[in-house]
């Protein structure tokens, strides 16, 4: 398997008039390579019919880097805050029994014509300065969010607000609260296997847009996000993605999702598009439904578990951790999982308590600020974990720069 090499050669059926001639030569990745020798991925496909790209318009080969490490992080929130005590004045609640709760006392909400990618492109600004990288030397912008602008995906809006002449791919990876442990974890998969250089992973999300602000039980708890990191391609010795683990469970979306609903009425076509049941009505989605307590129970049984996986992966013990990084979900859910791993308090990251949960935001916004003010360190480790809708949960190893 070691020194293996393919050729693949997929027959892909006529499109329209286009025929399409896939030839994928894949030639061993890099991963788990003992002798940390450079490898070398190409990918090329003959589209006849249209014009073809230049060499210098198309995606470059290039050479697969052997190690990937976060060398950037940036994050934004929207300006409006709202406190506990602003809740208690349009729903059934108090200041206590959300801090008691959940930890949480202030969540930041977009507001007017404020819209989530202008947050993601504040927070990538922000990593790409930081990281000293080019917005034209981006080679992937992978936006992880659950509330994009655009049902098709807002990436490629990104990509064109910060400027990447190069026009590199970006597209969304949705996965609620774990999206970003999914980004980050793809982001390596990118530089690992296809020789990607500096991929910028962003979470961002604004759940207040889809959150029923009668609903006590759902309301008190979200807030609007965004943060980024900058994934660099390294030499293997400098790797800073030392293990991870992934999971999902559709079984367990009854307990919280946000789903597709058809809309009661749409009159364009009058009574006989609903004896026909074509055209379909216009379709949204519901606000966040969840069953708290299961969710609750659920994040506190699989977050220590992937964890301990991924340290295993990574052939470390809980007492490599500087520190604990996990989804700002609930304060309780934070402090059960250090306890289950033994990780004192103060190595546990927290910043939800000004927040609230920001979904897949939460993780690289407590890092920016863990960072920013000195807290994490350059070659530090830190375990973290994302877990919420799906459901999904996962966890990642990783060294901060
Ligand atoms: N204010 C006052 N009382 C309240 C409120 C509120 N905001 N919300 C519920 N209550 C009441 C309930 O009605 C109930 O009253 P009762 O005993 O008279 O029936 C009582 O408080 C207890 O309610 P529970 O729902 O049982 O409270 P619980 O201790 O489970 O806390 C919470 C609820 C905070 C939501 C908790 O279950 C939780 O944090 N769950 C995890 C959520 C999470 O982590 N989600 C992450 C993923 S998000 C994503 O992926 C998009």
């Amino acid at each position: 398997m070691a020194n293996a090499s393919w050729v693949l050669t997929p027959t892909v059926p006529h499109l329209n008039k286009m025929k399409i001639s896939p030839l994928i030569s894949i030639f061993r990745s890099g991963f788990y390579s003992p002798d940390g020798i450079s490898k070398r991925v190409s990918c090329a496909s003959a589209v006849q019919g249209v014009d073809k790209l230049s060499p210098s318009e198309s995606q470059p080969t290039r050479l697969v880097g052997k190690g990937c490490k976060l060398v950037g992080c940036g994050s934004a929130v929207p300006t409006l805050q709202v406190s506990n005590d602003d809740l208690s004045k349009i729903v059934d609640t108090n200041d206590e029994w959300i801090s008691v709760r959940t930890g949480i006392r202030n969540r930041r909400v977009l507001t007017g014509k404020d819209r989530m990618t202008g947050l993601a492109v504040e927070a990538a600004e922000k990593a790409l300065e930081m990281a000293e990288v080019d917005p034209n030397d981006v080679d992937l912008v992978l936006l992880c969010t659950s509330t994009p602008d655009d049902l098709f995906g807002s990436a490629p809006q990104i990509q064109a607000a910060l400027g990447c002449k190069g026009n590199p791919l970006a597209f969304d990876i949705t996965a609620a609260c774990s999206g970003f442990v999914l980004g980050l974890v793809s982001a390596s998969c990118y530089i690992r296997a296809g020789g990607f250089k500096n991929v910028l992973v962003i979470g961002a999300d604004a759940l207040s847009r889809y959150v029923d602000w009668t609903d006590r039980g759902t309301c008190i708890l979200f807030g609007d996000a965004a943060g980024a990191v900058l994934v660099q391609a390294c030499e293997s010795e400098e790797d800073g993605l030392f293990g991870f683990d992934l999971h999902s469970d559709g079984e367990g979306n009854r307990h919280l999702n946000a789903s597709i609903k058809e809309n009661e009425t749409d009159g364009s076509f009058g009574s006989n598009s609903s004896a026909l049941g074509f055209p379909p009505k216009g379709s949204s989605y519901s606000f966040v439904q969840m069953n708290g307590k299961e969710v609750f129970r659920f994040a506190c049984r699989v977050v220590p578990q992937s964890i301990e996986i991924a340290l295993e992966k990574a052939g470390m013990t809980r007492s490599s951790i500087d520190w604990l990084l996990l989804h700002q979900a609930n304060q309780r859910i934070l402090d059960g999982v250090a306890t289950r791993l033994e990780i004192p308090t103060d190595r546990v990251i927290s910043n939800l308590a000004n927040y609230g949960n920001t979904s897949a935001a939460s993780i690289p916004l407590a890092l920016d600020e863990a960072v920013r003010s000195g807290k994490i360190k350059s070659g530090q480790t830190i375990a973290t974990a994302g877990f919420g809708a799906g459901l999904t949960w996962g966890s990642a190893i990783i060294r901060w720069n």
